[in-house]
């Protein structure tokens, strides 16, 4: 390893997007390398609005690999850090920067330390999607910085390790999560189905309905409904497969009633799998059934779903109508049902007791 002077510092930035899952995944029939009981399809979200933006620096003066998330440090010593930690330095190549005089060979990696700082720019761990963003954007950053060659297909399955859902961030459009079948993971890949321009007509508003931390992880949350939820079995085997076909379909053909019924109905039934655990997970809260209340009825006097909306492990609301002038009128319906404080500024401001409302895309 030959650098200018023993006190340098060489650093990688990059962003990634959230996804939020319009089939949900729930369950994993594997751990340790985190493969799930179902495929699942996401959409994922503009990086203007909800992303997750990270920095890693490796120094020869670094006795150890650190990380800090949105400001506070955070223990690395979890397995899933370690796995993609482990797996990207497997994969380092030599790194040049000729302009500070360093050159850092393929195998100096091994004895080299990182930190790692990360922000959210939404709330982590309430139900958008933090640990997708997160795991995608670190194995991201850790592979520009390290010179990894391995295409975006290689760094899914490797982000993967880290949280399921972020398999899916490292592309655009919908997304679909194989689970595959290969007890080593080799087949279970997250693939494109249509990249952001297919359906650009598409908008996504968050309601943040609280951007506290959730207290059941959805890890941990998951780990329950396997070992204890009928429902979640028949969801798994039967239910599951017959609506991924019919959401690839209603996406293909950008059948907007199609889609929101089935965004809505997976939603739902991912909830009751929740409530069908022992000890049952409340993810969603009052005014979370409240907005669903508010889009229903809506539906039902239009004779039509004019708006999908999903919720995540989480209270807060995603969301999605089929055009701008549709956006509009849902922003006037949750902003008549959900007043937001005097003087409040649109962009900040929270549905019910404590919420923000978002445009995001
Ligand atoms: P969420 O619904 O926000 O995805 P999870 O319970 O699935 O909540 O995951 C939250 C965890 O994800 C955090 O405790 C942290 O370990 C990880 N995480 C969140 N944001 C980041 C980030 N930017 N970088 C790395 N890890 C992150
Ligand atoms: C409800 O990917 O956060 O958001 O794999 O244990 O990290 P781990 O779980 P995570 O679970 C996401 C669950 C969900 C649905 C989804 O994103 O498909
Ligand atoms: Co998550």
């Amino acid at each position: 390893m030959a650098g200018a002077q023993g006190g340098w510092v060489l650093t990688a930035t990059a962003r990634s997007p959230t996804n939020i899952a319009v089939i949900k995944y729930w369950g994993k029939r594997d751990e340790t390398l985190i493969l799930p009981v179902n495929d699942s399809i996401s959409v994922t979200l503009d990086p203007d609005h909800l992303s997750a933006t990270t920095t890693v620096a490796v120094s020869p003066s670094f006795d150890r690999d650190r990380m800090w998330l949105n400001g506070t440090e955070i223990s690395l010593s979890g397995g899933r850090f370690q796995n993609c930690l482990r797996e990207i330095r497997q994969r380092a190549r030599d790194v040049e920067n000729k302009e500070k005089g360093i050159h850092i060979r393929k195998e100096d990696w091994e004895k080299l330390h990182v930190h790692i700082a990360s922000y959210n720019n939404f709330p982590t761990a309430a139900g958008l999607a933090s640990s997708a963003a997160g795991f995608a954007c670190l194995v991201f950053t850790l592979a520009k910085l390290m010179n990894v060659s391995e295409d975006g297909a290689a760094l899914s399955s490797i982000a993967r390790q880290g949280s399921g859902s972020a398999c899916r961030s490292l592309y655009g459009g919908f997304v679909k999560w194989v689970k595959g079948e290969a007890a080593n993971g080799s087949d279970s890949i997250a693939v494109q189905l249509v990249d952001e321009s297919y359906w650009n007509d598409l908008v996504v508003i968050i309601a943040v309905v609280s951007s506290r931390q959730k207290e059941t992880s959805s890890t941990s949350g998951m780990r329950d409904s396997v070992v204890t939820s009928t429902l979640l079995q028949h969801r798994a085997e039967v239910i599951v497969p017959s609506r991924i076909l019919q959401m690839e379909e209603a996406i293909k053909n950008r059948n907007f009633g199609s889609f929101a019924r089935l965004t809505c109905a997976d939603s739902n039934q991912f909830h009751a799998v929740c409530l069908d655990t022992t000890p049952p997970i409340f993810y969603m809260n009052d005014t979370s059934h409240r907005v669903i209340n508010t889009v229903e009825r809506w539906s039902q006097f239009e004779g039509a779903p004019q708006v999908a909306y999903t919720f995540d492990a989480g209270p807060n609301a995603v969301l999605i109508a089929p055009s701008r002038e549709v956006a509009s009128l849902l922003l006037q319906r949750l902003l008549f049902f959900f007043p937001p404080p005097p003087d409040t500024k649109l962009e900040g401001y929270m549905v019910g007791d404590t919420s923000i409302l978002q445009e995001a895309g």
